[in-house]
Formats: structure tokens, sequence, C-alpha cells
């Protein structure tokens, strides 16, 4: 069925209201491509001499950019990458200011359903997880080999398991006699040890499944990255949009907003202000926005979603 952007509407009318945008020019950067929801509405949106800029480190990006290639060329690009990277992929393009960014982080329905790139314990395949397979080690290199505390850390760090411990010894007792190498025998043994009457409506292995991804992938770290080039990059009145998909995500994004919205830093007890500092950002909807009822019930997949903003000062 392909990928159903989530907040889809919400998101674009706050990055073409930005300054320059509303005044029909600038560039739009979209840095998670996916199947390119975001970037078609953000074309259709705005005017002829907006150009966007997409970003993903998937390979299989180009190939579903083509009708937007076909459509939209010259107001369109694609940049294979990953996001962390966003200076020197903007300035490979030649680009300086930006006058909108967008982050729909995480992963595509196109990914997830894709058994052969094993992000899914429901379909088998190869213990994979990198979104870009010619960087970094595929999870089954991390099962495979680490520690039984480097692999709890990860799993609590990064899934939230409350099983983190005993799931991590209970995978290195296992793979000496055979190595994890696909979804499933994971997926397997994690069902094995949450006891049925401690699961919830998910899958017991979600969270296992997570948290390999996060830490494969660096997602916090790339996170961080381009949330502080990202800010760097935007121009006066330009926005910062992130929709995220779970509270490590959110909390993150949440911190770096809170620190860039920071003015002046003086202790309370110095009458007048010596550090001089002023607000990057105005924080824009501090709670955040949620999908409606309406949108959670098209797609179920936006139920977690939380999009959070920023327009440069
Ligand atoms: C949730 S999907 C985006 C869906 C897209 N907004 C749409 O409507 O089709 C997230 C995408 O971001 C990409 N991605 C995640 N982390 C990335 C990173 N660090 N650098 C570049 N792309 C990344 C993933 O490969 C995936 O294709």
């Amino acid at each position: 069925m392909g990928h159903v952007p989530v907040l889809l509407q919400e998101s674009v009318d706050l990055l073409v209201s930005g300054r320059r945008v509303a005044g029909g020019a600038g560039v739009l950067v979209d840095a998670t491509f996916g199947g390119g929801g975001h970037s078609r509405a953000l074309l259709e949106s705005s005017g002829d001499r907006v150009l966007v800029v997409a970003i993903d480190r998937d390979p299989d990006a180009g190939a579903r950019a083509q009708p937007l290639f076909q459509r939209f060329a010259p107001r369109f690009k694609l940049l294979r990458g990953n996001f962390a990277d966003l200076s020197r992929l903007l300035d490979a393009a030649g680009i300086d200011k930006i006058d909108g960014l967008l982050l729909d982080i995480g992963l595509s329905s196109f990914q997830l359903e894709d058994g052969e790139r094993g992000f899914s314990f429901q379909t088998d395949g190869p213990l994979d997880m990198r979104m870009d397979p010619s960087c970094g080690e595929p999870a089954a290199a991390v099962v495979n080999r680490a520690d039984d505390k480097t692999l709890s850390r990860i799993f609590r760090d990064f899934g939230e398991e409350p099983y983190a411990v005993a799931i991590a010894k209970k995978i290195v007792e296992k793979r000496s006699g055979k190595p994890f190498l696909t979804t499933r025998s994971l997926a397997l043994l994690v069902e094995e040890m949450v006891p049925p009457y401690k699961r919830s409506h998910r899958h017991p292995a979600t969270r296992i499944f997570q948290a390999l991804r996060i830490y494969v992938n660096d997602e916090l770290g790339a996170l961080r990255e381009v949330l502080e080039t990202g800010l760097a990059r935007l121009d006066h009145g330009a926005r910062l949009v992130v929709i995220s998909y779970h509270s490590l995500e959110d909390r993150l994004v949440k911190q770096v907003f809170r620190q860039a919205g920071k003015g002046c830093i003086c202790p309370p007890r110095v009458p007048v202000c010596t550090c001089g500092r002023q607000p990057q950002v105005r924080i824009l909807h501090p709670g955040g926005i949620r999908p409606q009822a309406g949108e959670i019930a098209l797609n179920p997949r936006s139920r977690s979603a939380c999009l959070r903003v920023v327009e440069c000062l």
C-alpha cells in the first residue's frame, strides 16, 4: 500500500508559511524523503521559485523520486546521504541558507514491509536493519558479538525494555550454539522470554527491534547533529518541523529546541544581563501537534506521532 505521510497538512502549512516561502521563493529541505509524500505536497503547495531539496540515506529513495523529477524538475533535487551530514550535503549542492527543514524521522512503510531489509519481526528476513546497507554493520553482527552488558544497555536505553537483562543473557547463551541471523529467530527468542501475562497489545519484540534499529543506525546521534546544523542553516523567519514517533526522539527534540529558544542565562542575582545571549528561535505550538482521531483511524501508524516546530529569529 506504500507509505501514508503523517501530519501532512499540518507540516506543509507550517513550512510554506515561513517568511520567504510565503513570498514565493526559497529553499525547503525534506531531509527524510521516504516515499516522497511530504516532498510532493511541499512542491504542490509552494511557488515556482521554491526549490525542494530532499535527502534520504536509503538507496531505494532514488527510484521513488522518479515521478517527482518528471513532474517538478528543475524545482526538485534529491541528495543521497545521512542527514547528520546536512552541512556537507548542502555545501556540495551549492546551497547556503535554507527557508525550511522537515524531519519526519524513523522508518517508512516501504522499509518496514520489505522483509529483506530486516526491520520487521512480522516477516522473516536477514537481521540487518541498516537504512543504508552500505554503511556500518548489520544488527546480526551486534547481536552475535556484543557482550550481555552491552546488549542489555542497548535494549534498555533505546527500547526501554523491562526484560533487557534477561533477554541479553539468553541471547548470549543461545548464540554460541547457533548465531541469530534472521529476524524471526530473534523475535521467537524474545517471545519466549516475555511471559504472556506481561505482554501489552504490542508484539513482545517491538522494543528490542526498535532498540537495535536505533543503535545500528545511530539514530539519536544523527538527530542531534541535524537539529544543531539545521538550526544554524535556517534563515530568519524559516521553520524547522520535526515529526517523531517515540519519547526518546521527542525528548531530544524538546531539549534542543528549548536550548535554542533560551535568551539571557545570567544567574538571577545579576541585576543587568551580562551574557548578551539572544534566543535563536521562537517555539511555535509549545505542547506539540498530534494527529487528529480521523488521521489515526485512517493510518494507525500515526498514533504515536508528535510534531514540534520552531521559527528562526
Ligand atoms: C518516516 S520516513 C519519511 C516518510 C516521508 N515523509 C513520506 O511522506 O514518504 C523516514 C525516512 O527517513 C530516512 N532517514 C531516517 N534517518 C535518516 C538519516 N539519518 N539520514 C537520511 N535519511 C534518513 C529513512 O530512510 C526513511 O526513508
